[in-house]
């Protein structure tokens, strides 16, 4: 297993490109499996999510070449026979159960793994279940699988998410768009990887109405094809990389290959920390503060702010000058870097879905460990800020979520080593 090496204190300076959002390409890898022929994806980033991906749509008969040099993929459907995703794939990956909604959808069968546990408290699926039952599939759960047996054709049926969430919508808009003769989705996830997903579907041949708003309708067709498309770049790698930046007097970032539209009211919340962020097409400019203002968050669904950027918002706040909160809203248990930034000096407690953040402290380094994708790099911004060194321990999940994180940091003045955690 490999840790990081980080000696704290140099400043960021210089240019980072970002990479293709991994959200975002999973959905679309699901959907091209509906196609009836070749779909080419660029823009797809090397990250370990995407290979464990790769190794869930082969196992049913899907071709997928990916030039992971060239961030290209092609997906050939053709020749999917096998309808069913396996647990020992599953659980290596929540996403993989968009493989529920793919093979139901065009094959009229699916066995799938339940995902099982998550690093961060119970992440349930019953709405991709509910939905599914609401638009006409059969579902039965059977020794740890799901299977999802549909008719050619389902009756118009509508359904209501509550709470609103990406998963199920990507499931069920993958499910309906060959089956149901209308299927109404309320409350639907509104997020930019959704909106990717649609807009994909409809290259594809698929009618799909109400895109980018939280009322989806989805009228069957017969067939679709194969389509080229370029992923969107990741708005939750740029988010980190601005915060990243934002945290200490010096530090001067500009992010290439950005979509600022995606970032919501972000900008603004983090100009509200006196930092700048100047915003030209697709390249962001960010100027850490002299004094960093303490401003508190709560997280929400699209276009609110990310529960995917909270523990790096509380890291960059533990270098606030005062005291301020960040809310979950959408994970109610989502603090396990809380604990692991105490031991290199942040002042915080978590009470209930709130983490409270006392500032300014010095941070110092010490070995800390990794839990979960963002509360991993938040450890990593916090070591590039404390004095001394830090070790960042089973780094595993930063490379489920980060293309060539080390490279990126290291390219803008960090100092970040990769070694064999033995
Ligand atoms: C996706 C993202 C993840 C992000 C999250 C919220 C991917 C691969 N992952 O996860 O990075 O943190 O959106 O933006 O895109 N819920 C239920 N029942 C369900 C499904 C969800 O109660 O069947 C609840 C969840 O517990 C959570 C909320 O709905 O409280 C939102 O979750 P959801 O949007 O589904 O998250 P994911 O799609 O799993």
């Amino acid at each position: 297993m490999d840790k990081f090496i980080i000696e704290g204190g140099t400043p960021l300076k210089g240019t980072i490109a970002i990479s293709g959002s991994k959200n975002a390409a999973l959905p679309i890898m699901a959907g091209a499996l509906l196609g009836d022929s070749e779909t080419t994806i660029t823009n797809i980033p090397r990250l370990q999510d995407i290979y464990t991906f790769n190794n869930v749509i082969r196992v049913v008969g899907a071709r997928v070449d990916f030039d992971d040099q060239n961030n290209k993929m092609v997906i050939d459907p053709t020749h999917v026979s096998h309808l069913e995703a396996p647990y020992d794939l599953v659980r290596k990956m929540r996403a993989s159960f968009y493989m529920l909604g793919a093979l139901v959808g065009k094959h009229k069968y699916a066995k799938v793994s339940l995902p099982g546990g998550c690093a961060w408290g119970p992440r349930p699926v019953d709405l991709h279940l509910k939905g599914m039952e609401a638009m006409g599939i059969d579902v039965e759960l059977d020794g740890g699988y799901v299977i999802a047996k549909a008719d050619d054709t389902l009756p118009p049926a509508s359904y209501e998410l509550s709470p609103s969430s990406v998963g199920a919508t990507v499931n069920l808009l993958l499910a309906s768009v060959l089956r149901s003769e209308e299927f109404t989705l309320k409350n639907a996830a509104k997020e930019p990887d959704v909106v990717q997903l649609c807009e994909a579907l409809v290259q594809m041949g698929a009618d799909i109405s109400g895109i980018g708003t939280d009322t989806l309708v989805v009228r069957k067709v017969d067939s679709l094809k194969g389509i080229q498309i370029h992923n969107d770049p990741d708005r939750i790698e740029l988010g980190t990389f601005m915060i990243a930046g934002a945290m200490k007097p010096g530090n001067e970032l500009e992010l290439t290959g950005c979509d600022p539209e995606q970032l919501g009211n972000f900008p603004e919340l983090l100009r509200e920390t006196g930092a700048s962020v100047s915003i030209e097409g697709d390249v962001i400019t960010l100027k850490a503060p002299d004094v960093l203002k303490p401003v508190s968050i709560t997280t929400d669904i699209y276009p609110g702010f990310p529960t995917d950027l909270q523990a790096q918002w509380a890291t960059m706040l533990t270098q606030a000058e005062g005291s301020s909160s960040v809310t979950d809203t959408v994970y109610y248990d989502r603090f396990s870097y809380v604990p692991e930034l105490s031991r290199l000096g942040a002042k915080m407690h978590v009470d209930k879905n709130t983490v409270h953040i006392s500032g300014k402290t010095m941070l110092t380094g010490a070995s800390v460990m990794s839990t979960d994708l963002r509360a991993s790099v938040s450890l990593v911004m916090a070591a590039m800020v404390a004095e001394k060194t830090t070790e960042v321990l089973r780094i595993y999940h930063l490379d489920r979520g980060y293309e060539s994180l080390e490279d990126k940091l290291n390219g803008v003045g960090a100092k970040i080593k990769r070694a064999d955690d033995q």
